[in-house]
């Protein structure tokens, strides 16, 4: 029986770029069903809660969701439904690889996978003010968190992916020589741990700062990257930068009881509503959850007839340089399944 995923169309672009994912996944024989489910700004509109719980409990049952982008107001307001679904699943591995697909950027042959920790960190989200005299918020202070199961759990992740998936190295960036305790404590875990991989794969630690300068001038000697949740949040869209920026990077958000599988771009207010956004990334993400439910015929098909379209450059979005727009995109993958 097919497989039932949460389809979140989310919010802005969201419904846009869900709706011409759907299409392409259906024509490419993904064996699935959608359960469709509203959270963020859509949500708050319409029944007053950005995450509904029948919401969750779609997500629960299913144990796999497709999301679009979903909306969150700056500074005040609700807290991120992105990073609230990331704790209630305890989706702790955040899996974002990049690839060069169009020719003749600045890079060629990138080829890398960033592996972030996703729940605890900078935005474990334990943050407060601190009032002093007459002003309640003089100071605010936001603790950055690591345990030694969370590290474990994500280091393990990164090495197991990396054998898996045929990869030579992992580099774990870090800033253990300031925040010499919760870095400290990432660093020595990794370093214990990369004994059991010796032979099978290669390890090297990294400061932060400078694999962000690397990242720029020689992107090529990375494989896998694995780091914490903030300094994670950066490099995906440094990574994504080097293949062309945000339309082309997808991410899953993996846990023990679900996943998650997304765009790393936003909901994109400043073009919501016009039909021109680009569906590649969910797209992207799509073919990520195929192969995560173990069904890489559709994936390779649809990986393919995308690679094909933007190689060829017909019917891309503004963002690609094309003058077409979300459905004449889908169209051109769907016209190249093979
Ligand atoms: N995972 C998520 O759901 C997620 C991730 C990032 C931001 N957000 C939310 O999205 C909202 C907007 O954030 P932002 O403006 O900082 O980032 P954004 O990624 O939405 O947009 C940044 C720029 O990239 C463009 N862009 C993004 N996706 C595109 C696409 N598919 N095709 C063509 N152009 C695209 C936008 O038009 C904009 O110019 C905020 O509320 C933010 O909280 C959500």
């Amino acid at each position: 029986m097919a497989e039932t995923v949460t389809l979140i169309p989310g919010d802005g672009i969201g419904p846009e770029i869900t709706g011409a994912v759907v299409r392409i996944l259906e024509k490419a024989g993904a064996d699935l069903q959608w359960d469709e489910q509203i959270a963020g700004e859509t949500a708050l509109k319409q029944v007053g809660d950005p995450l509904p719980k029948a919401t969750l409990e779609s997500i629960r049952t299913n144990r796999l969701a497709l999301k679009g982008p979903l909306s969150t107001p700056s500074g005040t307001g609700f807290r991120s439904i992105n990073v609230a679904l990331r704790q209630e699943f305890e989706l702790y591995a955040n899996v974002r690889p990049v690839r060069t697909l169009v020719p003749g950027g600045r890079y060629e042959g990138i080829d890398l996978v960033l592996v972030r920790e996703n729940t605890e960190g900078l935005y474990s989200g334990v943050e407060h003010y601190i009032g002093i005299g007459s002003d309640p918020r003089a100071a605010a202070e936001s603790v950055m968190l690591v345990t030694r199961f969370g590290v474990n759990r994500i280091l393990r992740y990164a090495f197991e992916y990396a054998v898996k998936h045929g990869r030579k190295k992992v580099t774990l960036a870090h800033k253990a020589n300031i925040l010499k305790y919760t870095q400290g404590l990432f660093l020595d875990v990794g370093r214990e741990m990369a004994k059991e991989y010796e032979g099978r794969v290669e390890f090297e630690d990294r400061i932060i700062d400078a694999t962000a300068m690397l990242l720029v001038m020689d992107p090529y000697r990375f494989d896998v990257i694995v780091c914490e949740n903030m300094f994670g949040d950066i490099l995906s869209d440094q990574i994504a930068g080097l293949v062309g920026g945000l339309g082309l990077a997808p991410g899953g958000n993996i846990g023990e009881s679900a996943a998650i599988f997304e765009a790393v771009h936003g909901s994109a207010p400043d073009i919501a509503g016009k039909g021109v956004a680009n569906p590649a990334a969910l797209l992207m993400a799509a073919i990520m959850m195929l192969q995560h439910m173990g069904q890489p015929a559709p994936a390779e098909r649809i990986r393919n007839a995308l690679e094909q379209t933007i190689r060829e450059g017909d019917s891309l979005t503004p963002d690609l340089k094309g003058t077409g727009n979300t459905e004449s995109f889908a169209d051109a993958v769907i016209r190249r399944l093979a």
